[in-house]
């Protein structure tokens, strides 16, 4: 099948020219939702003041409101929907089928319900699949006719016609609750991101419950966390980031190395819960305004082929995207003033101080720092090989980066990674 990422012209020009540095400072659109945080966000009682159900309620036309999730996050429906029933007369509707990685046949299933349905509202309740599946049923509710696998980022959207969305997350890690774009997956294992011209998937509201995330055992509570660590750098790194971006992505990372191992710990520490919650929703903001990394081009590869968590995989490959950028850039200092590893005397120390500590938090959650960790044997990553540096270069978060790889360089990096070797920036592939 053909995707609009495989579009030439795109890849090699379009995309890079929208991300690049010297663009940044003439058009800085900043798109989020409106958030509520907090354990009151479902109050059955009418409030003195308007709260969040009376804002969210008034975007409901007609009193119609529709919820996509999956068969775990539905325990939490009847909370999110009662006081919008008891204070403000809205009919439910509920679709629970949402799949891991949003596989379009769902999407499509969903879509029919919706329309059945017609709602002025939808909620998307649960992790990225469950918010993914509803945008871009959203999508299809809005536009029938609309083929996804073609909608390339230049296509507008249209959407709002019909509903507005409310993204409620029961995860910490994806940050698809503040975000413009859904991940959609394929019947051949390709996931499709699709987004349009606009940020138009960006929610209309964001509700963070901390409640709705307590119980996550702990090796997904690591491989959410390690998501939104690794979304938090690439919105730092990414060329198109300023310092409105770069200011909300410190403050998420230091979150995340003060919080996520607490998390991890005591799944019923509702504290860290929250704190989590908050800070994977402040990562995806860089995230969806600035741009990806090289690190989830490199991660949606291998994840994809050898069915390892999406935060795993990406997370794994956090210190190879600094090492590569720091051809380019050294704006990986600032995030060592950020983590108190900044070597006075020595950028190259001071990278690789920023990289222990990263991977000493890694180890501490019990995360893999190599792919032979992770469970993939070198004659399987071997065999392999040609897909991994074929695909690469067609994911978005490859070429919006800042540095153009080699096919060279691309395999060196996916073999050190086998062994959780660092690259020898000084060799002559590197320099
Ligand atoms: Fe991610």
């Amino acid at each position: 099948m053909t995707y609009w990422t495989h579009e030439y012209l795109l890849r090699t020009w379009g995309g890079p020219m929208v991300q690049a540095e010297f663009l940044r400072d003439i058009s800085k659109p900043f798109f989020t939702p409106r958030i509520f945080s907090g354990f009151n966000l479902f109050l059955e009682m009418p409030q003195l003041m308007p709260d969040a159900v009376d804002l969210v309620a008034r975007e409901c036309r007609s009193k119609r409101a529709f919820i996509v999730t999956d068969e775990y996050a539905q325990r939490f429906a009847p909370k999110v929907r009662s006081p919008y029933e008891k204070r403000h007369n809205i009919k439910f509707e509920m679709w629970a089928k949402a799949q891991p990685d949003a596989p379009i046949d769902t999407v499509r299933d969903c879509a029919a319900q919706i329309r059945k349905f017609e709602p002025d509202l939808i909620f998307a309740l649960g992790g990225g699949s469950a918010m993914d599946t509803a945008k871009a049923a959203w999508l299809l509710y809005e536009h029938p006719g609309v083929k996804i696998e073609i909608l390339s980022p230049l296509v507008p959207l249209n959407l709002r016609n019909k509903a507005k969305l409310v993204a409620i997350p029961t995860t910490s890690g994806t940050g698809s609750e503040v975000s413009g774009i859904a991940v959609i997956s394929f019947p051949d294992g390709v996931k499709l991101p699709i987004g349009g011209a606009l940020p138009e998937f960006v929610p209309d509201f964001a509700l963070l419950d901390p409640t709705f995330t307590v119980g996550m055992p702990p090796a997904l509570t690591a491989g959410t966390g390690g998501d939104a660590l690794a979304h938090a750098i690439d919105g730092f790194m990414a060329p198109k980031s300023d310092e409105l971006n770069q200011a909300i992505a410190v403050k998420a990372i230091q979150m995340i190395f003060e919080w996520l191992p607490r998390a991890c710990a005591d799944g019923d520490d509702i504290m860290p819960r929250m704190k989590m919650q908050q800070a994977a929703m402040m990562a995806g903001m860089p995230l969806a305004n600035a741009g990806s990394g090289i690190s989830h081009a490199l991660g949606h590869t291998i994840g994809g082929l050898f069915h390892i968590h999406h935060g795993v995989m990406v997370l794994l490959f956090i210190p190879y995207e600094l090492q590569v950028y720091s051809r380019a850039t050294d704006r990986h200092l600032e995030l060592c003033d950020a983590l108190g590893v900044r070597d006075p005397d020595s950028e190259e120390k001071s990278l690789i101080q920023l990289i222990e500590k990263i991977r000493n938090l890694m180890i501490g959650l019990n995360l893999p720092i190599s792919l032979k960790d992770a469970g993939v044997s070198m004659s399987d990553l071997e065999e392999k090989l040609g897909i991994i540096l074929r695909q690469t270069p067609t994911d978005p978060a490859f070429y919006f980066g800042w540095y153009d790889l080699t096919e060279v360089q691309l395999k060196d990096i996916f073999l050190c990674a086998h062994e959780g070797r660092l690259l020898d920036l000084q060799s002559d592939m590197w320099r």
